[in-house]
C-alpha cells in the first residue's frame, strides 16, 4: 500500500500515541521467564512485539490476551524448546533479547526473520554470548538465521564495542542464568529499560559510575517472580506527531502518557535547542518510569550541531529530525550515527536519498550526515522508496503534511511494525494522508 501526504491546515488536539516497542517486548519475555501469572498492559500490537508474543509462546509460555492491548503471560521459570524455527519478522529488538533469554537454558532453537532482518549483523550479540558458552552457527557474515544450544553458561565481564541496549539487554538475560557475575560496561549508556524491568520482576542488579564507563552486574541463578507492567507510549512514535506539529503553521498539540526516560528523550532536548516549544507537563512515575504529556506548538527552527554522545537517547528519531532540519533556517549536523545504517535499513541513505528528492540539500557522511535549510517549506511532491523501513516512510510522510507539494511513500504497510493506524492517527490531529 502506499500513502500520500499533502500540505494541510494545523494540527490540533490531544491523543495518545502508541505504546513503547522497546517495553513492550521485555514484558512479554521476562514474563515468560517468570515463574507464574504475569499481567501485560497497554501492549504494543504491532507486528514487532506480536512476532515477540509468539516466539515466546513457542518457547513454553502461555499468553492470553484478555483485552485490547492487554495480555496475561503465564511463565515458567524457564524456557522449553520450541518445535520450529521461531521467525521474529522485522524485529531487531525481538531477536537479540531472544538470543540472550534462550542461550540461559539447555535448548536448541533456530531464530530467524524477514529480508531486512536476515541483513543485520548479530555477531555484536553472538560473540559475547559464546564467550558465556552458548554453541552458535549462524548464516554467512554473522547473519540470521542463527541456531543457538544454549545452558551451562558461565558469567564474564565485557566492555560494549558499540552502544547498543539490545546487546547489553542479551547479556543481561543470559546473566540470569549464568553461574558467577555478569558484568558489562557501557562506554555510552544506553536505554535502560532491562535492567528496570528486570528489577520489576524481583531479580538484583548492581549500576553505577565508573573511570571506563556505566557498570552494571547481575548474579546469576535469580528466578524472576510474576509483575504487572504497564507500557507507556512510545517517545520514538510521538515524535512523528511532535515534528508534524512544529513545522505546520497554526499546530498545538498534546501528547499524553508518554515514556520519558532520559535515556530515551534526545530528540526532545535536540527539538529545544532548535528553538522548538516543547513542553512537558503531568510527569509522574508508572512501573517503573516516568512517564508525562507532551505539549507541543508550531515553532520556527533553527540548526544546530547534534552532540554525538547524544546519539544513544535519539538513534531511532535521527530520520525525523532530519525532517524538522529541513524546515529550519541553516545546518543542522548530525554525526556519530553510523549505527543507523545497519537498522531496519541504511537509514542515512535512505534519508538522503528521500530528502533529496523533495528538493532538500543533504551531505552524506560516512556515520552521518548534514542538512541544509532555509526556514522556508521544502518543495516536496516527489515519491520515496523506503525499502519497508517504518520510521523511513513516517518521516518522509510527516515532510508532505508541510512542504509546498504532496509526498508519497512507496510501501506504508510497515509502518504498523511500530505505529499502528498512523495515518488515521494523524488525520484525528488534522493531517491530510491517505
Ligand atoms: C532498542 C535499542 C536500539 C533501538 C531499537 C530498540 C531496544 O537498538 O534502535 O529500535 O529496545 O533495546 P540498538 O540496541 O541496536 O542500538
Amino acid at each position: 500500500m502506499q500513502l500520500e501526504a499533502r500540505p494541510a491546515g494545523p494540527l490540533t488536539g490531544v491523543a495518545r500515541p502508541p505504546s513503547d516497542k522497546s517495553i513492550s517486548h521485555r514484558a512479554l519475555l521476562l514474563a515468560a521467564m517468570a515463574d507464574g501469572v504475569s499481567q501485560a498492559d497497554q501492549i504494543l500490537e504491532g507486528a514487532d512485539v506480536l512476532a515477540t508474543a509468539a516466539a515466546v509462546r513457542a518457547l513454553g509460555a502461555d499468553l492470553d490476551r484478555t483485552g485490547e492491548d492487554c495480555w496475561r503471560i503465564r511463565g515458567r521459570g524457564r524456557l522449553a524448546a520450541p518445535r520450529d524455527d521461531i521467525d521474529c519478522g522485522n524485529a531487531g529488538t525481538g531477536v537479540r533479547l531472544l538470543m540472550g533469554a534462550i542461550a540461559g537454558y539447555p535448548i536448541r532453537a533456530t531464530l530467524t526473520g524477514d529480508a531486512s532482518l536476515r541483513r543485520r549483523p548479530m555477531r555484536r550479540v553472538l560473540d559475547p554470548l559464546m564467550q558465556m558458552g552458548v554453541r552458535a552457527v549462524c548464516a554467512d557474515g554473522g547473519r540470521l538465521p542463527a541456531t543457538l544450544d544454549g545452558g551451562g553458561l558461565s558469567a564474564i565481564a565485557y566492555t560494549l564495542p558499540v552502544a547498543s541496549a539490545q546487546v547489553k539487554s542479551a547479556i543481561l538475560l543470559a546473566g540470569l542464568n549464568a553461574e558467577g557475575l555478569t558484568e558489562i560496561i557501557e562506554p555510552e549508556r544506553t536505554r535502560d529499560h532491562t535492567e528496570r524491568m528486570l528489577q520489576g520482576f524481583g531479580a538484583r542488579l548492581e549500576g553505577g559510575e565508573t573511570p571506563a564507563g556505566w557498570r552494571i552486574a547481575i548474579a546469576g541463578g535469580q528466578r524472576l517472580s510474576p509483575a504487572h507492567i504497564r507500557a507507556p507510549a512510545d517517545p520514538s512514535s510521538a515524535a512523528f506527531p511532535i515534528v508534524a506539529a512544529l513545522i505546520t503553521p497554526g499546530s498545538h498539540i498534546r501528547l499524553t502518557g508518554v515514556l520519558l526516560n532520559p535515556l530515551r528523550t534526545g530528540l526532545f532536548e535536540t527539538l529545544r535547542d532548535m528553538g522548538a516549544d516543547l513542553r512537558i507537563e503531568n510527569e509522574r512515575a508508572e512501573t517503573g518510569e516516568t512517564i508525562g504529556d507532551v505539549i507541543v506548538s508550531h515553532s520556527p527552527l533553527r540548526g544546530v550541531v547534534v552532540p554525538p554522545e547524544r546519539a544513544p537517547s535519539m538513534i531511532d528519531e535521527y530520520p525525523i529530525l532530519a525532517v524538522a532540519a529541513a524546515f529550519a533556517s541553516g545546518e543542522t549536523i548530525m554525526r556519530g550515527v553510523g549505527e543507523m545504517r545497519v537498522k531496519e535499513s541504511d537509514r542515512i541513505a535512505l534519508m538522503t536519498q528521500g530528502l533529496r528528492a523533495c528538493g532538500v540539500a543533504v551531505e552524506e557522511e560516512a556515520d552521518g550526515f548534514i542538512v541544509t535549510a532555509d526556514g522556508t517549506p521544502p518543495p516536496g511532491g516527489a515519491r520515496v522508496a523506503t525499502t519497508g523501513d517504518h520510521r523511513i516512510a513516517m518521516a518522509h510522510l510527516v515532510l508532505g503534511l508541510a512542504a509546498r507539494a504532496p509526498v508519497k511513500v512507496d510501501e506504508a504497510d510497515m509502518i504498523d511494525t511500530s505505529f499502528p493506524a498512523f495515518a488515521a492517527f494523524m488525520r484525528r490531529l488534522g493531517a491530510d494522508i491517505s
